[in-house]
């Protein structure tokens, strides 16, 4: 396993976003043939008021409750480490979904179906981590060669994703083609974690380590 370098406390920078609407509800007009109501079809009833708040505050619970999700799930990981820390714990933890998805048999269709699920959500925010900061830190720090071909082995990532979700957890040739997938993420954290990110992280600064850091955090944040 990598040899992990001392963690610092890592900052995440939370936002929170006001939005205010309001409605013009004073519309109608009198040029209608229907005069006997000066409301048309698509005013709002007497009694909506209520109706409204309610709607806006399950809005607002559904959101809250979603923030509150995404808080817990990536709160764990922010307090994991620095940004390598924090990616390669999710290394482990996708190959650990692996491990229980090699461990099925063919007659554990849902429980392979739960798995795929979960690996492919696991590795969609990973990949995005990746692919929205450290590489284009790598890149900028001059290191293009190795940020492409890492991004490159993301879309073989892909492309297993895509075949066995065609394939369906009941071909024969299931466990094979995990497997395979298997070896490719494995090769594929490896490489970053014992070559690229070690070198990438010797050559920056504290406060740059920081800042990788808090933006993994937060794109983590949005993708949980
Ligand atoms: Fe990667
Ligand atoms: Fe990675």
């Amino acid at each position: 396993m990598a040899t992990r370098t001392q963690s610092r406390p890592s900052n995440r920078a939370s936002s929170s976003k006001s939005s205010s609407s309001s409605r013009d509800r004073s519309g109608s007009s009198d040029r209608s043939s229907s005069r006997s109501s000066n409301r048309s079809a698509f005013s709002w009833g007497e009694g909506a008021g209520p109706v409204i708040a309610a709607a806006i505050g399950g809005a607002a619970i559904g959101f809250a409750a979603n923030y509150g999700r995404k808080f817990l799930m990536q709160g764990m990981e922010a307090a994991a480490g620095d940004w390598d820390e924090i990616l390669a714990n999710e290394h482990d933890m996708a190959l650990a979904i692996f491990d229980k998805m090699l461990a099925t048999d063919q007659t554990q269709s849902f429980k392979r179906k739960m798995l795929f699920m979960k690996l492919t959500h696991a590795l969609d925010k990973h990949a995005h981590e990746e692919e929205m900061v450290v590489y284009p830190a790598l890149r900028q720090a001059n290191n293009e060669t190795e940020a492409d071909q890492l991004e490159l082995e993301h879309g073989q990532v892909k492309t297993f994703l895509y075949e066995l979700e065609q394939m369906g957890v009941e071909a024969p040739n299931w466990l094979e083609k995990v497997r395979e997938f298997r070896s490719t993420v494995a090769e594929h954290a490896h490489m970053e974690e014992e070559e690229v990110f070690p070198r990438f992280k010797q050559s920056m600064s504290e406060e740059q380590n920081d800042k990788i850091t808090a933006m993994v955090n937060r794109d983590g944040f949005w993708m949980a």
